[in-house]
C-alpha cells in the first residue's frame, strides 16, 4: 500500500457497524472508524481473529501503515529517517527541508526505499502537516524549530516523534507538554539513550535500591565546542547557498546575515538557534539521570517528572558577539527533594560523562560504552534479572526507540519518552543557564514551573520570536 489513503479514511458509509467478539472485549468498527483507530483496535485484539469485510481489504483499504511525514533532514534527520525507512509497519510519505539538497536527497532515499515515486516534497511544514493521510511527524529541525512545528502539529492531530532537546526555552518546552496533552498526542522523544540496554540496566541497579537512598547525582557532558561541519568558527558571512530558505531557517530567531559557522549542524554554538554542550546533551544524560531518581524509595520519583528546588551556576562565555557565543565549561549544583546534591558539569574533571548516581551502599555510572558499578557482581545480576523480568521494581522496557513509538501510536499508550518526561529532563538545563547568566542562586517551583522572588531570571523563562512567528 502506498500509505497515501486519507485518514479520514474512504471506508464505504454504506458498510454496517459490524461486531467482532474477541476472547478479551468486542470491537465495533463502524463506516466512522479511522485508519488510526482500526490499527489500534487491531493492536488490541490478542487472541481471537478478527472478522472484517470484505472491503476493508484491497483498493477500499485503510492502510495498515503508520504514515509518516519528516520534517528537517540534516544530520539527525537523516538518522531518524532510515530508522523508519527499516520498519515494516510504517510508510515515510513527505519530507520537508528548507535546504534543497537536504531535501532531494531524502527523497530519493525514499523512494529507492520503497521502489516508486510517492513519496511528497515540501519547503513549509505547514504544507505537510494539512495532509490528512499523515498520522504522524518526525520533526529534527535545529532547536529554534522544534516548538512551533511540534505545537502545529499537535494541533493537526499528528503524533510526533521530535528531537531533544525538547525545547529553545523553557516556556516553549511548557507549551509544547501543553498542546500534546490536550490533543491526547503520542509523543517521543529522540533521547534514545532509554531505548539502551545498558542505560536501562543501570537504572534499574538505582531504582532497585542496590546503592541504598541516593544521595547524590553527577551528570558529566561534553564542553567547549565540536566543529561538525568543518566551518571553523570565525568564517566571514557569506552568501546564502543555493537552494536554501535562510528566512526560513532562521525563523522565529533574529534573521543574522548568513555565516556558514552558524548554520547546518554548527547552529548549537550560537544561542540564536542553540544551547551549547549544555542543552546539546542535557536530553540525553541528564534524561538518563532523571530516570534512575524516578522511585520514591530510593529517589525522589514517584515519576521521572521530578525537578530541582534550587539551583546555582557558574560558567565560562565567549564574547556575546562571537559566532559561536555558548558556554565552553560550565558547572549547575542543584538541590532535589529528598536532599539529593544533583550536579551537571562539562569541563570539569571530577565530574565523568555520562550519568552517576551515589548512596550509602555504592555507585552506579553509565555513559555511551560503559557501565559500571562500585560492585561488579551487581553488573551481571542485573542483566540476568532483567532477561527474566523478575526485578522488584521493573522500569519501562523498549529496546528499538522508533519501534516503540509505533507501537504506542497503535496502543496509544506512552512512549518511553514522553512529552513531559523530555521537558522535566532539559529543564536543570534551562534554569542552570539562566542562573549562570544572572550569576545567583535560583529557587524552583517544580510544580507550578516558576522562579521564585526573581523577575530577570523569570523573563530569561522566554525568548521574544521573531514576526511572524509566535506559539
Ligand atoms: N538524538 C540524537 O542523538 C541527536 C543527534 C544529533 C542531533 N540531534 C537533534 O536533532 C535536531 C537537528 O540537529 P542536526 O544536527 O540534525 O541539525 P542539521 O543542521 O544537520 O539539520 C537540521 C535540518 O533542518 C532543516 N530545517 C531548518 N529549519 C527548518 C524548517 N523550518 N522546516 C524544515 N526544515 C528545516 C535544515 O535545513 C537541516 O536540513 C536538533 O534538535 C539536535 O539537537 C539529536
Amino acid at each position: 500500500m502506498s500509505g497515501q489513503g486519507s485518514s479520514s479514511d474512504p471506508i464505504d458509509p454504506n458498510t454496517p457497524p459490524i461486531s467482532s467478539q474477541t476472547n478479551h472485549h468486542t470491537m465495533n468498527i463502524t463506516p466512522h472508524t479511522n485508519r488510526r483507530n482500526v490499527l489500534k483496535l487491531l493492536a488490541a485484539s490478542t487472541a481471537a481473529p478478527l472478522i472484517l469485510p470484505r472491503r476493508m481489504f484491497g483498493a477500499d483499504a485503510p492502510s495498515n501503515k503508520i504514515t509518516i511525514g519528516c520534517i528537517g533532514v540534516g544530520w539527525q534527520g537523516a538518522e531518524n529517517l532510515n530508522s523508519f525507512l527499516g520498519l515494516d509497519d510504517c510508510r515515510v510519505v513527505a519530507i520537508c527541508d528548507v535546504d534543497d539538497k537536504h531535501l532531494k536527497e531524502a527523497v530519493n532515499r525514499v523512494n529507492a526505499r520503497y521502489n516508486n515515486q510517492d513519496c511528497k516534497s515540501y519547503k513549509d511544514f505547514r504544507e505537510l502537516l494539512a495532509r490528512k493521510d499523515i498520522d504522524a511527524v518526525c520533526i529534527c529541525t535545529p532547536d529554534h524549530w522544534h516548538s512551533i512545528p511540534a505545537i502545529a502539529a499537535a494541533n493537526a492531530g499528528k503524533d510526533i516523534f521530535c528531537e531533544k532537546p525538547l525545547s529553545h526555552t523553557l516556556g516553549e518546552g511548557i507549551a509544547m507538554v501543553n498542546a500534546v496533552t490536550q490533543n491526547k498526542r503520542i509523543w517521543q522523544t529522540g533521547s534514545w539513550q532509554r531505548s539502551v540496554a545498558s542505560f536501562r540496566w543501570a537504572v534499574q541497579l538505582v531504582q532497585n535500591g542496590y546503592i541504598g537512598k541516593v544521595t547524590r547525582v553527577e551528570v558529566g557532558l561534553p564542553s567547549g565546542h565540536a566543529d561538525f561541519e568543518g566551518t571553523g568558527k570565525d568564517k566571514p558571512n557569506g552568501p546564502v547557498p543555493d537552494g536554501v530558505d535562510y528566512d526560513f531557517w532562521s525563523g522565529p530567531s533574529q534573521l543574522l546575515p548568513f555565516n556558514p559557522c552558524r548554520f547546518h549542524k554548527n547552529w548549537r554554538w550560537n544561542y540564536n538557534t542553540g544551547g551549547g554542550q549544555l542543552m546539546d546533551w542535557i536530553g540525553h544524560h541528564c534524561d538518563i539521570a532523571h530516570w534512575g531518581i524516578a522511585n520514591p524509595q530510593y529517589g525522589c520519583g514517584p515519576d521521572d517528572a521530578v525537578g530541582p528546588l534550587e539551583v546555582s551556576a557558574t560558567a565560562e562565555f565567549p564574547n556575546k558577539e562571537d559566532i559561536w557565543n555558548t558556554a565552553t565549561k560550565f558547572r549547575i549544583e542543584c538541590k532535589y527533594p529528598n536532599s539529593i546534591d544533583f550536579v551537571i558539569a562539562g569541563g570539569y574533571d571530577d565530574i565523568q560523562g555520562g550519568a552517576k548516581w551515589i548512596g550509602p551502599d555504592g555507585w552506579v555510572q553509565v555513559d555511551r560504552g560503559s557501565f559500571k558499578a562500585s560492585n561488579t557482581d551487581w553488573i551481571r545480576e542485573i542483566q540476568k534479572l532483567d532477561k527474566k523480568d523478575d526485578l522488584k521494581v521493573s522500569v519501562y522496557k523498549s529496546e528499538n526507540h522508533h519501534k516503540n513509538f509505533l507501537d504506542c501510536i497503535k496502543s496509544r499508550q506512552r512512549t518511553i519518552t514522553p512529552v513531559e518526561i523530555a521537558h522535566r529532563s532539559q529543564t536543570p538545563g534551562h534554569l542552570g543557564h539562566i542562573a549562570a547568566s544572572v550569576g545567583r542562586k535560583l529557587k524552583w517551583d517544580a510544580v507550578k514551573q516558576e522562579i521564585i522572588g526573581d523577575a530577570d531570571a523569570t523573563a530569561m523563562l522566554t525568548k521574544k520570536m521573531r514576526a511572524p512567528w509566535h506559539i
